[in-house]
């Protein structure tokens, strides 16, 4: 019998697009994407078919940490325009059926916020606590207050010599930590939020919201050990209240997505289980760790069956309750075709088209990062001049500090940096990308010069055109949005199948993960002769139907 299934939220037949502004186009030439250059290609998201546009930071802001370290959440940084073009941004987004997204980021500010520079005057000033103030602990780590190292190198505590207290940064020293215990601190962020969705937008991405929750004991202590700033006792807590203050009778029309790292399928069931009214959907980094050896700077090659395990428990753990959020790339990750395809000519445009595909036919919300859709790869790196991101110049100084080659640790830099994700968005094969008429920020990828978009708006075999094909293939089809997942194949280590069933219909999405070509018959026998659906590579003279050929992907209808 089939099963009734009550109207779905809208974002999960939805599609999001991320602009991380710096890097898009920029209007003014001064080199840094702004507002209205986001405004100025807003067909170009139309013509993608995306339903949300989610913002990067764009907030008042030092820019220690490009717009993570906001120091005014309520203006918008100069090097991005002004709140009228916010304004102007939502109209014309709206106007194109796109909603927009803000990032949330309030697990800290920046130090130049005038929050933290009343806090860090005294230790009687009435915003003393609204930050983590803590005095010396001699202990085996040093005289910081607790051993927790900074995902940005070093500890996670600065000294003040104003009061001679330490403060709290689990990033940059210029990003310290809200002290969320603080009802004060709640109430302000709140009221913020308001502001935002009182003014059009649509929703949040909520950054590293998963730390708001420090392990605090009643005597104020922190424990040693990252347990201490991970999934704290007050989280959901503090998630239903937001909930309760910012979204309650607003929420069907909203969309909220929170950054997660750590998050175990058990947890974000908790959170995303509608029952419990906190957030629609988390990021999870499970499959952007499998290529880790020991950390990001060190990889491995993946393993197409731990990324079928880890994808299968996540499809699984959220079929009943709860929501996935799908991504490869993001402005914290190198370009998934570069990591996980393989961007040598000969395979670049099938293997960023697989590896879309393989993403895109799963249950949950997909997220395009800017560019993914045109198959932007990691850039050529010369010098450790060349990189501008600060969790990379930080890695490099601490490692060159405690004796490492320079070389080496370059050598690992290249692949895995942040910065390979920031290179403009390249629109055409002019000499800045047709980003901008200036020096731009960070150095244009050399390879602009063959992939942009440009040269592929009108190609029908595109890797835009096959995002485009995606995205429409999720709107029309309830067995993408919906349908059960069954993953196939569990062991084979080449090709990822997997089945999406709803009301008698049954699609299988099958993805050659390699350049090795299978016999469907072989592997997959009720694939031979079925209809096709959306495929990459039919067009090619190599082509045939019964064999899987390299990157070869295909959506087919069994019945
Ligand atoms: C996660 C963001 O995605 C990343 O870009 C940022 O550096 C940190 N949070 C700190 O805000």
């Amino acid at each position: 019998m089939a099963r009734v299934i009550p109207e779905p939220p809208w974002w999960t037949s939805a599609v999001v697009y991320q602009v991380y502004p710096r890097s898009f186009a920029d209007s003014d030439g001064d080199g840094i994407g702004d507002l209205p250059g986001v405004r100025s290609k807003l067909d170009h998201l139309a013509d993608l078919g995306v339903d949300v546009l989610w913002l990067s930071p764009v907030y008042r802001s030092p820019q220690d940490d490009n717009g993570y370290d906001i120091s005014d959440y309520r203006d918008i940084d100069p090097a991005f325009g002004t709140l009228a073009d916010v304004d102007g941004l939502l109209a014309d987004a709206h106007a194109r059926g796109i909603k927009v997204v803000m990032d949330l980021v309030v697990n800290h500010t920046s130090d130049e916020h005038p929050w933290f520079v009343e806090s860090r005057s005294s230790t009687v000033n009435p915003k003393r606590d609204w930050y983590w103030w803590r005095d010396t602990r001699e202990g085996p780590a040093g005289p910081e207050p607790t051993d927790w190292q900074s995902y940005f190198s070093g500890p996670t505590w600065e000294h003040d010599p104003t009061t001679d207290q330490w403060y709290l940064h689990l990033y940059s020293r210029k990003q310290p930590d809200l002290n969320w215990e603080n009802p004060e601190v709640r109430a302000a962020v709140h009221d913020m939020m308001r502001w935002w969705l009182d003014r059009g937008v649509d929703g949040f991405r909520m950054d590293v919201i998963n730390m708001i929750s420090k392990d605090v004991g009643p005597d104020g202590a922190l424990p040693d050990g990252a347990d201490g700033f991970l999934f704290g006792p007050r989280l959901h807590e503090f998630l239903t209240e937001m909930h309760r203050e910012v979204f309650a009778g607003r929420d069907a029309e909203l969309i909220t997505v929170g950054e997660m790292p750590g998050v175990t399928v058990e947890q974000a069931r908790l959170v995303t289980d509608p029952a419990r009214a906190e957030l629609d959907m988390v990021f999870q980094f499970e499959h952007v760790g499998l290529d880790h050896d020991g950390d990001k700077w060190h990889a491995r090659p993946l393993r197409l069956t731990d990324l079928k395990a880890s994808f299968g428990r996540w499809q699984a753990g959220l079929a009943d309750v709860g929501w996935n959020s799908l991504y490869w790339d993001n402005h914290d990750q190198p370009r998934a075709v570069s990591r996980f395809g393989d961007d040598s000519p000969a395979h670049r445009r099938d293997s960023a088209t697989c590896l879309a595909t393989l993403l895109h036919g799963h249950r949950g919300t997909p997220y395009v990062y800017q560019g993914e859709e045109l198959g932007m790869a990691n850039s050529t790196w010369g010098s450790i001049r060349d990189f501008r991101d600060i969790e990379t110049l930080n890695h490099f100084a601490e490692a060159t500090a405690a004796g490492a080659d320079p070389e080496d640790v370059l050598a690992t830099l290249r692949p895995a940096s942040r910065d390979n994700a920031r290179t403009p968005v390249q629109w055409d094969a002019t000499e800045h990308a047709g980003f901008t008429t200036g020096t731009p920020w960070i150095a244009v990828n050399p390879d602009h010069v063959a992939w942009n978009a440009a040269a592929q708006r009108d190609d029908p075999h595109s890797v835009l055109a096959h995002h485009r094909a995606l995205i429409a293939l999720r709107h029309a089809s309830r067995t993408v949005q919906l349908g059960d997942f069954t993953m196939l194949l569990p062991d084979h280590e080449d090709v990822y199948a997997y089945t999406r069933s709803l009301d008698g219909e049954t699609l299988l999405v099958v993805c050659n993960v390699s350049t090795t070509p299978y016999a469907l018959a072989d592997l997959l026998p009720q694939a031979v002769g079925a209809e096709v659906v959306l495929a990459n590579r039919e067009h090619l003279p190599d082509h045939d139907d019964a064999v899987l050929g390299p990157w070869d992907a295909r959506v087919l209808r069994l019945g």
